[in-house]
């Protein structure tokens, strides 16, 4: 197995639909394979395929029990409404509070090809729904409302010409510190 490099906040790959699998072959395992790596090595609990440079539809998970990997994920229902704090391997040690549905139904495809279906709520449900919008090339960013949205990219600007943007940040956050995804 060897790692990726995390691609960051900036690089263009983040904002690219990507394409759906057409087959499970020998390259996509190892590519999950690696990927599984640069999740742990990054400490993070979720990662798409983009976010390594990949332009393909899926993701690799772990909340504690263990490495998982779903191949063109789609979210089919979702309830309810959740605010949480939510942080992303692509921009790093930003914690952002995002209201996202607490109950998501995700459907997609295992490693054998065989289709899978998971209910998720809670933190799971959050890494679910934040890698699929990966996927579709969306950033947790877009996720805020107006204001808010525009305070976090000024944060990114700020911290782009190295000021100390704390205090800012302390504004866009709830308590708790889940993992990267
Ligand atoms: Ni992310």
């Amino acid at each position: 197995m060897s790692s990726y490099s995390v691609r960051v906040y900036g690089d263009p790959v983040l904002k690219q639909i990507a394409r759906e699998v057409d087959e499970v072959d020998g390259s996509l395992v190892r590519l999950v394979d690696d990927m599984v790596e640069t999740m742990y090595g990054s400490e993070g609990a979720g990662l798409a395929a983009p976010q390594v440079g990949v332009q393909k539809r899926l993701f690799v998970y772990d909340v504690g029990e263990g490495p998982e990997a779903v191949i063109n994920p789609t979210i089919v229902e979702s309830e309810g409404e959740w605010y949480h704090d939510e942080g992303c391997l692509s921009i790093p040690g930003l914690r952002l509070g995002i209201v996202r549905p607490d109950r998501v139904h995700l459907r997609g495809y295992d490693l054998d090809g065989e289709e899978i279906t998971i209910e998720a709520d809670e933190f799971l449900g959050r890494v679910f729904q934040h890698e699929v919008d990966h996927l579709d090339g969306v950033l947790m960013i877009e996720r805020l409302e107006d204001d808010m949205r525009k305070q976090a990219l000024r944060v990114l600007r700020d911290r782009a010409l190295g000021m100390d943007t704390s205090a800012m940040e302390a504004k866009l956050v709830s308590a708790g510190s889940e993992q990267e995804v």
